[in-house]
């Protein structure tokens, strides 16, 4: 696996891994900001299986952390992380460091609406912008065939879908752009770079998360209205030790409109604390 930190390295690997004209290899990126999981694992393994080559991106990017998230604490292990992506035979990595991606003077910014108003785009306002931003550049710099993202990260996926398509983008194609069914913990809690953070009592407690949207769903799906099931779910978490629920909601799955009943292309989202950790997860209600 090549590593590389500067732009003109990157486009040089890049141009020698795809080879020449007519003996082209297809070039899949998983964008991550790092501490890898089993989830981008599967990314990886996925990506995989669907292009020749397979890059990963490792960058914690700094314009998408509010100023009072987790930007400083979190957790960077470039070694840990690389050694993981050798052993799943990827081909390249490209771990920049912020001053390459954001030169002095750096004055632009990607502004998705629509998808990226509610959910998390209401509790962590700029946060789709950094996020648009940075995998916008991530394409620019790499011009992969195709790119994989986790659907834990659901509206994240919708806003860089509509970016892709609203932009024109040729490499990767809108169409080009794959999600990944979450990876889970036997428990059911979604695998996050986060889950880190959790004293062994909040993780065993946050394993409540998903055995609750289970029941909500199974009661929506029965035909019980979507605000007092979504309210019993949030009592629920928060018995089982959470801090607070940012949001229960349904919603469309791909306009991301609030919905008050299951449309028959609903999600249910949550994004609830324990301690002072953020977790979110989505599941589908439609069946
Ligand atoms: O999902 C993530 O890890 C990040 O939001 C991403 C897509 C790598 C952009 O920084």
């Amino acid at each position: 696996m090549q590593t590389v930190t500067a732009l003109p390295d990157l486009r040089q690997a890049v141009d020698e891994l795809r080879g020449t004209e007519g003996n082209r290899r297809t070039l899949a990126l998983v964008p991550t900001m790092g501490a890898l999981h089993d989830g981008h694992l599967t990314l990886v393994r996925e990506a995989a299986k669907m292009a020749d080559m397979v890059a990963v991106s490792i960058f914690v990017n700094p314009r998408q952390f509010g100023p009072n998230e987790d930007l400083d604490a979190y957790p960077r292990q470039l070694a840990e992380d690389s050694a993981k992506l050798e052993a799943e035979g990827v081909a390249l990595l490209w771990a920049p460091t912020v001053s390459a991606m954001y030169p002095d003077g750096y004055a632009t910014n990607i502004s998705v609406s629509g998808v990226s108003a509610g959910l998390c785009g209401s509790d962590r306002p700029g946060h789709f912008d950094g996020v648009a931003t940075v995998v916008c550049k991530l394409f620019n710099q790499m011009r992969p065939d195709m790119a994989l993202f986790g659907e834990k990260d659901w509206q994240q996926l919708a806003v860089i879908r509509r970016m892709a398509r609203d932009l024109d983008l040729v490499l990767p194609h809108v169409d080009a752009i794959h999600g990944v069914p979450t990876v889970r913990e036997p428990d059911g809690l979604a695998m996050s770079s986060r889950n880190a953070y959790l004293s062994p009592d909040q993780r065993e407690a946050a394993g409540t998360l998903p055995r609750a949207m289970d029941e909500a769903i199974a009661r929506i799906r029965e035909g019980q209205e979507a605000a007092p099931t979504l309210a019993a779910l949030e009592d629920q978490l928060l018995g089982a030790g959470f801090a607070s629920v940012d949001y229960a909601e349904l919603r469309d799955a791909d306009s991301i409109a609030l919905l008050d009943a299951d449309n028959g292309n609903s999600r249910l989202f949550v994004a609830a604390r324990i301690g002072g950790t953020r977790l979110i997860d989505n599941k589908p209600v439609s069946g």
